[in-house]
């Protein structure tokens, strides 16, 4: 047996050999395939979503959708989540190995002395109207980063990558809870640099007027673990904004950004968000039945439900809902959790939901902890950003190191109409 495909074009009776390799093969490969029409172009793909088409070879995360794994660099979520912390993580993201002591302690100090931004920068963000979305102004503040460090541009040298990873890294507490703050019209907090990476988060969200701002330990590790499922999902929607945005080697602070942008909309990480509101809509559990027969109906979607990848249980679902026992147990609980079981077990049951492989994502309950942590809705997204941020720059690293990586253009299928005369409008409005 050989590694390729036989393909047979019914239109001419030509046979071509398509070489497979790790289970793919080239679309550039079907190219030589070519109707009867003289100057026709070669047969292409036509895969709108991307829904079976690899853009990259990445090392970076794998997922097994079907059995519900998930692994950053090879090591299964659940022991990440359990024994190690952000900031190893996002070193084991970007470094492709864990740290020694002395790898990891130097990778916090960089960190922690990039977390304060140009004055500037502050001075930007409070041009923002006063009820700016927060990921608006993080999406836009990540890109002005680009105009402070110009020298960013210079994507071909190690050591200039390596600064504005630890600075993009550092920085983006700093800008996301600067966007908080500023919604409330509180005074930013300057960064904490004797607290760990996630502590400062929170001092510099909820600070007000004590000298040193503790919040409980158990929320600081709540919120790490939080940041680790976030940290890498592979071939995302925002991680393919990166990517391809990336991929006119523009600086990273600019490819970040459009990652935020991707990351905004309701269905990626907009969706807690939108569980949220979904929750509170449906106000008690007597409301479910209704509720659910509605989604069966076509009228909406149940959020925090289903996934392109996972069709079993997401294993980020799984830790999120223990991390969210932790986080009640300091909090008190939220009443939609409840509503939120419930739901969960009818959907489970469904024979809708069962037959579409319909599971709870991530998003099912991370954004009942974010609301324990007092977090508006439209803080939720913003957490996932600075979560994701070390998986977005371990995979722009990946691109701009990739040879076989191209400048991401697709085709079309042109639908519209050719070469028609143009009427001037002196003429077509007389
Ligand atoms: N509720 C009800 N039906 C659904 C849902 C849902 N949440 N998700 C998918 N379906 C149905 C869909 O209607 C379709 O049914 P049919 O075959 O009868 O037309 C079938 O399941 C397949 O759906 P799809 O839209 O083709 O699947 P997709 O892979 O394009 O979409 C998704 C994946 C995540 C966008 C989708 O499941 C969805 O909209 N979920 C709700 C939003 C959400 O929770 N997003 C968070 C994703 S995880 C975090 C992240 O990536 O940011």
């Amino acid at each position: 047996m050989t590694d390729s495909l036989t393909v047979r074009d019914n239109r001419t009776g030509q046979e071509y050999e398509v070489p497979i390799t790790d289970g793919t093969i080239k679309a550039a490969d079907l190219g030589q395939i070519k109707g009867t029409g003289e100057d026709e172009p070669g047969l292409a793909v036509y895969d709108p979503g991307f829904v079976n088409t690899a853009s990259c070879r990445s090392a970076v995360t794998y997922i097994d959708g079907d059995k519900g794994i998930l692994e950053y660099r090879g090591y299964p979520i659940e022991q990440l989540a359990e024994h190690s912390n952000f900031m190893e993580v996002a070193y084991l993201l970007i470094h492709g190995s864990l740290p020694s002591k002395a790898e990891y302690d130097a990778w916090v100090h960089e960190i922690t002395f990039h977390t304060f931004v140009h004055e500037n920068v502050k001075s930007f963000m409070e041009g923002f109207r006063y009820d700016a979305h927060p990921m608006g102004m993080l999406m836009a503040s990540v890109g002005a980063l680009s105009t402070f460090y110009p020298d960013a541009r210079n994507i071909s040298d190690a050591e200039n990558r390596h600064m504005q990873i630890v600075r993009m890294i550092a920085k983006m507490p700093t800008l996301g809870a600067w966007s908080f703050r500023h919604a409330q019209g509180k005074p930013f907090i300057y960064p904490d640099n004797d607290l760990s990476y996630t502590a400062n988060f929170l001092s510099m969200l909820f600070k007000m007027s004590e000298k040193n701002f503790e919040a409980d330990e158990r929320l600081v590790r709540a919120l790490d673990v939080l940041f680790i499922l976030h940290a890498d999902h592979e071939q995302n929607c925002s991680t393919n904004a990166v990517r391809s945005v990336g991929s006119s080697q523009v600086d990273p602070y600019s490819a970040v950004s459009a990652g935020v942008g991707a990351l905004f909309g309701p269905l990626h990480g907009g969706a807690n968000e939108a569980v949220l509101r979904m929750l509170r809509r449906i106000g008690g559990k007597e409301n479910i039945p209704a509720f659910i027969e509605g989604v069966k109906n076509g009228n909406e979607r149940l959020m925090g439900f289903g996934h392109r990848v996972y069709k079993n249980y997401d294993p980020r679902a799984k830790i999120i809902k223990k991390s969210a026992e932790d986080v009640f147990e300091v909090t008190g609980t939220n009443p939609l959790l409840d509503i939120a079981l419930e739901l969960e077990k009818i959907a489970l049951e469904d024979e809708y939901f069962v037959k579409r492989k319909l599971y709870p994502n991530v998003d099912f309950y991370s954004g009942l902890i974010y609301e324990a942590f007092q977090f508006p809705p439209e803080m939720f997204t913003v957490l996932f950003a600075i979560g994701r941020t070390p998986g977005w720059l371990a995979q722009w690293l990946e691109l701009v190191q990739d040879k076989e990586q191209k400048i991401a253009r697709p085709k079309q299928i042109y639908t519209g109409d050719r070469t028609l005369d143009f009427v001037p409008a002196s003429e077509r409005w007389a």
